[in-house]
């Protein structure tokens, strides 16, 4: 009988795995709510929400900070407020959850999709360069998961070319790259705080910018063309014509989760940071497994999920990433997944005629996506060192015995 578990084994994990719970909940926010209930105060951009917003713009070296309902609102309104509409492109990844894409469909713009850097899996700035047209107006470089864009390299990119940066941040919440928050690099930072993020009031999403102007816009296209602070039914002036504003408000109850979430982020990256170091230390010792590289200017490296990559060269014939990732289940390392499962375009959602979209190039990151990557639940960084010393006799067990 074999020694893995699969095959009728015993388990690495003997018991099955006690995570943290999702997000934590604390008390003394329970009561704030109470609080906020209790003022019959509840939105219109009300005293928490103008807070929260400001703080975690300045968190994150940005000036300004917009809260809204979602990270898919936040793209549409920083495409909007950039002034891209029908007859542009906007540039965004191969690899990506799919409301980067559709963001500039909203705006009637052309999504151009590009490949991936084969250490980070995010935007590869050569790929980025090389789609360029005269119609490009926009980029949105994501930092996927644990790593971030080479945002420096793209912004470079775009200035030169006189095009916009927008850097969707959804994984990247408290993430520095030489020292300098993420979503501060470009014209406009995006965020979502939707309920698996590492910021999450359930649902919300958050603007960052330095340029007062861009930050009026954002504002009035998510507040139906008040600008903010306006007293409600009392416009001070009307928005720019035909921007045809929005309400994407978000909530008082919403801005007291996450400013207490915000209060804790720094201890809580650098907790989940130790973790993932030990296991890019540790996981790629084991030959044909490789960790996702974080961003190589990297002073915070935030973690949405841990990416690691099986080499399929490296198993026996007839195995695949997706019997590894079954083997691994198999010994309780659950919560290992095998992620989107397809280029963004290709996702089952995605359901977009072919000439309101163009794609430039994706090979690297699809063959990541289809025969090398498995992605660990944030909840393995955010818990005890033993679990993670577990998770990695688990993938050396698997690899022992599934390796040529
Ligand atoms: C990379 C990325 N961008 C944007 C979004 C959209 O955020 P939301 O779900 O808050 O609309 C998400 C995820 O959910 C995401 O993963």
């Amino acid at each position: 009988m074999s020694k893995l578990a699969i095959d009728g084994g015993s388990r690495v994990f003997a018991e099955d795995v006690n995570f943290e719970v999702w997000p934590p909940v604390y008390p003394e926010v329970a009561e704030k709510l109470t609080q906020i209930y209790m003022s019959h105060k509840w939105s219109f951009y009300g005293a928490e929400e103008m807070k929260f917003a400001e703080n975690f713009a300045q968190y994150h070296d940005a000036k300004f900070g917009t809260f809204m309902v979602n990270g898919t609102t936040t793209l549409e309104s920083a495409l909007k407020a950039l002034g891209i509409g029908p007859g542009d492109e906007v540039i965004v990844p191969s690899w990506t959850w799919m409301a980067t894409g559709m963001a500039p469909l909203y705006v009637g713009a052309t999504p151009v999709f590009v490949d991936g850097e084969k250490d980070t899996f995010c935007m590869d700035p050569a790929a980025f360069e090389a789609a360029i047209t005269p119609r490009t107006r926009a980029v949105i470089p994501v930092h996927l998961f644990g790593s971030m864009a080479d945002i420096e390299k793209i912004c470079a990119i775009a200035a030169k070319h006189g095009i916009r940066v927008i850097e969707d941040c959804a994984h990247a919440h408290g993430g520095k790259w030489n020292g300098k928050g993420v979503g501060s690099f470009g014209d406009v930072g995006s965020f979502s705080f939707q309920q698996s993020k590492i910021m999450t009031a359930g649902e919300g999403g958050l603007c960052t910018t330095s340029d007062e102007e861009l930050f009026d816009r954002i504002g009035r296209f998510s507040h139906i063309g008040y600008a903010l602070g306006s007293k409600q039914g009392k416009p001070a002036a009307p928005p720019a014509m035909d921007l045809d504003c929005r309400n994407y408000r978000c909530t008082e109850f919403q801005a007291v989760i996450l400013q207490d979430q915000l209060e804790r982020l720094e201890a809580d990256s650098l907790r989940r940071k130790a973790n993932a170091d030990y296991l890019h230390a540790e996981l790629n010792k084991i030959p044909g497994i490789k960790t996702q590289a974080p961003g190589r200017c990297a002073t915070m490296q935030s973690y949405y999920v841990f990416g690691i990559t099986v080499d399929p060269a490296v198993l026996k014939e007839g195995k695949t990433k997706a019997d590894v990732l079954a083997a691994l289940n198999a010994e309780g390392a659950v919560e290992v997944f095998a992620g989107w499962g397809a280029v963004t375009w290709k996702q089952r959602l995605w359901n977009v005629s072919p000439e309101r979209f163009r794609v430039e190039s994706f090979e690297t990151v699809e063959d990541i996506i289809l025969n090398r990557i498995m992605l660990a639940d944030i909840r393995w960084l955010n818990g005890e060192r033993s679990l993670c010393e577990k998770l990695v006799e688990a993938f050396r067990k698997v690899m022992e015995e599934y390796s040529k």
